[in-house]
């Protein structure tokens, strides 16, 4: 874990507009900044920065937070990987501790791993660059495969000289070990313990992670020799797992997001020409057929998909079954095929980069209305043939998890293979019935493995339901509560730390002050409950936490109630400095008013409810002696109740 002092200093340095202004282009509006929500399309900016907090919101997804959520929500990093960006950003060093020995074993692993990658990169870009045999073939090379060296420096091509130990020695030269070098595949061990270089007298395409780093290499073969592989690839390893890796997408994540679309294509070659043609989401499975973990990969950004097919007929039609997978995440897919054979790369050097974006435009189809036209022209004349395509069709339609869709596409296949659309849709339930069917068999083989006390499962559509209700309060008793405890949590958050000058009250700060009075009260609301959980520990550190504390706390649920509370409309507006002038002057009167009306009328609520459950076992047969006790608790809690309505009534001028 990265060590408090480290978070601190990170958070310390970090500038939230600039941070942000990295990716949304904000302007000044008052106090605030205001820009286009990055997480939806608007034309009305409805995102509000406010430097002095230090949040974010977007009121049009509800979306907010510090800087370090912001980089979550959109780059998708983990809590580590955003706090290690921003590290990077303000050249501020990790410090890392509480990890257990493993732990810190394997991420030291992993880190070396990186750093051996990250000097291999370097070196064979050089190589490539400033050495006579990596000008003379390497650079020579890819400048006749058209690439610019833009495009060189960005993807951080390579060449790997053609010797044995050029790589190799260098790197032990450097201090590098042969541990790291031989497990990340770029040097391989002799009997006699020593090393030679994998990918000699080969151009070298680094492969990113997701955040940027070296993981892997591909290095393509310059021979035309049949027996000599075309590409050599890093093995798996603690970094590199193939089939969660997409070539290209650490450069073309910010495209995809603004284009809503990610072209797919096959091989680097295919991601570097079309990159360099300007478009620049684009990314590659390399020549591996699509994995699930590869499509929810782009599906944080994007739910449309364009494949750039590369090849003939008989491959294209190999790999349809294959798609239906990215169908069945819930994504979109459409399709582009280019004439006599040629790949993306091919075509895009043939054509130019205008006539190359216009064949695109223009001969972009619907996966589902390709495969069904592309299948129907093979089947032509041929009556069971075509039986077989409308089925194949109907179960690619029935992978679509979203049934309106699945309609229009039913619709419209209908048209293309001139069969009556009832025909399509009864075929298209018979399908989903029997998979609803096996899927909830699944489900409940699975569930009777975990638990095997339980002997009834939940339907889906249930826990649905019950995820929702927890959003939203449905219950207007539960609203209530909602509403009261998050006005605590919203004082404890303004006003906790400032100091009371009441009446009678004086010298004390308002968050212990609250804090006592609700001593005796259990909140329901589970962020609130932990939010006040967390306000009293560190009060018992003898620290008053403010808001920046739980702006920038590692825990996603208070987070958002912070900045929901915090960012409302109303705060971050212009005039919020005004409105506090105003409860600055009047202080005196309405804080009192306001704090211990929040802490009574929920008190009077709790009490109401225990009232409830009393009443409840009041009505059960009871033995004498508990229906004494239960009426003498109802007795006293009455009083109770009674004394909180009558200050509430004198008290607080509410
Ligand atoms: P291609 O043969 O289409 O390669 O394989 P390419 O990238 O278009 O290369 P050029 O244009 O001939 O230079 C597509 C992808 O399949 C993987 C690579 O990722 C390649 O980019 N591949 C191919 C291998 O991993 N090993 C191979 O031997 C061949
Ligand atoms: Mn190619």
């Amino acid at each position: 874990m990265i060590t408090k002092p480290t978070i601190d200093r990170i958070m310390e340095a970090t500038d939230i507009v600039e941070v942000i202004g990295e990716f949304v282009q904000l302007k000044k509006r008052g106090a605030n900044y205001v820009g286009l929500s990055p997480f939806a399309n608007e034309r009305t900016p409805s995102f509000t920065v406010s430097p002095a907090k230090g949040i974010f919101k977007d009121f049009s997804t509800g979306k907010g937070g510090s800087a370090v959520t912001f980089l979550m929500e959109l780059e998708k990093f983990t809590y580590p990987e955003a706090l290690k960006w921003l590290a990077k950003k303000y050249g501020i060093e990790i410090e890392e501790t509480q990890m257990s020995p493993e732990d810190k074993a394997e991420d030291n692993r992993r880190e070396s791993l990186m750093i051996v990658s990250g000097y291999a990169a370097k070196f064979f870009h050089e190589s490539l660059l400033d050495t006579d045999e990596g000008q003379s073939i390497g650079l020579s090379y890819f400048r006749e495969r058209g690439f610019t060296n833009e495009t060189i420096k960005k993807f951080e091509l390579g060449y790997s000289p053609d010797q044995w130990e050029a790589f190799s020695s260098s790197a032990i030269r450097n201090g590098y070990q042969e541990e790291f070098l031989v497990e990340s595949g770029l040097s391989v061990k002799r009997d006699n313990g020593t090393l030679y270089d994998r990918y000699r007298g080969r151009v070298m395409f680094p492969i990113h992670s997701f955040t940027g780093r070296v993981i892997a290499f591909g290095g393509r073969t310059l021979k035309t020799d049949k027996a000599v592989p075309k590409y050599v690839n890093s093995p798996e390893s603690e970094i590199y797992h193939k089939s969660n890796i997409l070539y290209g997408l650490y450069f073309a994540k910010k495209s995809i997001r603004d284009e809503d679309n990610c072209y797919l294509v096959e091989g680097y070659a295919d991601v570097l020409s079309v990159s360099q043609a300007g478009i620049e989401n684009v990314v590659a499975s390399s020549g591996t057929s699509l994995t699930v973990e590869q499509i929810k990969l782009i599906s944080r950004f994007t739910k449309n998909i364009t494949i750039l097919y590369d090849g003939d007929a008989a491959g294209i039609k190999a790999s349809l079954r294959g798609l239906d997978m990215i169908l069945e995440q819930g994504l979109n897919v459409k399709v582009v095929s280019f004439p006599d054979g040629h790949d993306p790369d091919s075509y895009v050097r043939k054509v130019g980069t205008a006539a190359f974006k216009k064949h695109i435009e223009e001969n972009r189809k619907d996966f589902i209305l390709y495969k069904t036209t592309l299948l129907l022209k093979d089947a032509a004349g041929d009556p069971i043939k075509r039986a077989d395509v409308i089925r194949e069709v109907v179960e690619s339609i029935a992978k679509i998890p979203d049934s309106i869709k699945a309609s229009v596409f039913i619709k419209e296949c209908s048209h293309i293979m001139q069969i009556d659309e009832r025909a399509l849709l009864s075929e298209l339930n018979k399908m989903r019935m029997a998979k609803a069917k096996k899927d909830s068999q699944q489900q409940a083989n699975q569930a009777s493995r975990n638990q095997p006390q339980y002997d009834d499962v939940a339907p889906p559509d249930e826990l649905m339901y019950m995820e929702e209700m927890q959003g939203a309060p449905a219950d207007p008793k539960t609203a209530i509560i909602d509403a009261q405890e998050k006005e605590i949590v919203r004082l404890l958050l303004l006003y906790g730390n400032k100091m009371i000058n009441w009446d009678g009250i004086a010298n004390t700060y308002i968050g212990p002050f609250m804090m006592l009075e609700l001593n005796d009260v259990e909140f329901d609301i589970a962020a609130c409950k932990q939010f006040v959980e967390i306000y009293r520990q560190e009060m018992d550190n003898g620290v008053l936490p403010d808001e920046q504390h739980f702006i920038h706390y590692p825990d996603k649920a208070i987070v958002d109630l912070t900045v929901n509370l915090l960012a409302t409309k109303y705060i971050l507006s212009e005039n919020w400095y005004e409105m506090h002038k105003i409860l600055v002057s009047d202080e005196q009167a309405n804080m009192k008013a306001t704090i211990l009306g929040a802490i009574f009328h929920l008190k009077m609520h709790k009490v109401g409810k225990i009232l409830e459950n009393l009443r409840n076992e009041l009505q059960k047969p009871n033995s004498d002696a508990d229906q004494d006790i239960l009426l003498n608790q109802y007795m006293h809690l009455k009083k109770v109740e009674k004394s909180i309505s009558d200050y509430l009534g004198s008290v607080i001028l509410k």
